[in-house]
């Protein structure tokens, strides 16, 4: 995760982007800084991402790459505006991290966990991925071979949920949320095969940023203004912790797309 200072809203090949809107740094590392400390409090280990000069997205930290088991499947970003933050991704698990990651750098475009999620008892461990606006459909073949596990390819449709994690999360162990809209109807009879009892977000609540968010499988933080997904979160037995991001929403992401999930 990177403090938002060098956060600037630079190009428009995001729908949510508009290049002119004013951004305020000081509410917007507030927020990322309350975002930070909710995950403290729920007792994650916390790891910073240096901001480096010239990459105004890298507050996106979601998008640098993707792990499972370990293993570190490297981000190749589609817009060259993000290329050089896969390089400082794949610095800070080969070379700052304790841990004895295994990286493998990707031949495929994709954008790590912006377009891959995963769900670690469903069907003994899958991988949802989305493609149709950034990461390549042949990233989810690499990916599965990478991984050893099962990869289900699903197309967006709607340029509005341009990376997977704008439109589905997962929310524990075996189940997800998603917004059914956002997907083709093939994907999405997919997802109601393998998903049954998912968590169905409306629009008003997708478009909100309310599925760009991140689950302990009990806390789920997500974004404030997502009212109505937290209302049917505490139905579902989750507890919702709404976090404030208005302005990381101006570039396009929420609370989802700010973190990068390390599983051991
Ligand atoms: N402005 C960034 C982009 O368009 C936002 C990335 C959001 N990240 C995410 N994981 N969805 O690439």
């Amino acid at each position: 995760m990177c403090p938002p200072e060098h956060f600037v809203v630079e190009y428009a090949i995001n729908p949510w982007m508009d290049t002119m809107a004013s951004v305020d740094g000081e509410l917007a590392h507030k927020q990322w800084e309350g975002l930070r400390q909710a995950l403290v409090r729920l007792g994650h280990d916390v790891h910073v991402l240096s901001p480096e000069i010239g990459l105004p997205d890298m507050v996106y930290a979601a998008n640098g790459a993707f792990v499972v088991d370990g293993i570190v499947y490297g981000a190749r970003f589609k817009h060259p505006q993000r290329s050089a933050e896969a390089v400082a991704h794949r610095r800070f698990y080969t070379e700052r991290s304790a841990h004895p990651w295994r990286f493998v750098p990707p031949v495929a475009t994709n954008e790590g966990e912006g377009d891959f999620a995963y769900v670690p008892d469903a069907y003994g461990g899958i991988v949802l991925a989305g493609y149709g606006f950034r990461t390549e459909q042949a990233a989810h073949t690499e990916a599965q071979e990478v991984f050893g596990r099962p990869v289900i390819s699903l197309k967006l449709t709607d340029p509005r949920f341009y990376h997977l994690d704008t439109a589905l999360a997962a929310l524990d162990d075996t189940n997800i949320a998603y917004y059914p809209a956002a997907f083709s109807d093939r994907s999405r009879r997919v997802l109601e095969q393998l998903f049954p009892s998912a968590v169905i977000a409306a629009e008003d609540d997708a478009v909100a940023f309310g599925l760009n968010l991140v689950s302990d499988g009990r806390h789920v933080v997500l974004n404030s203004d997502a009212v109505g997904l937290a209302t049917k979160l505490s139905a579902a037995g989750y507890e919702p912790i709404p976090v404030e991001l208005s302005e990381l929403k101006k570039g396009g992401g929420s609370v989802k797309c700010c973190i990068a999930e390390l599983r051991h």
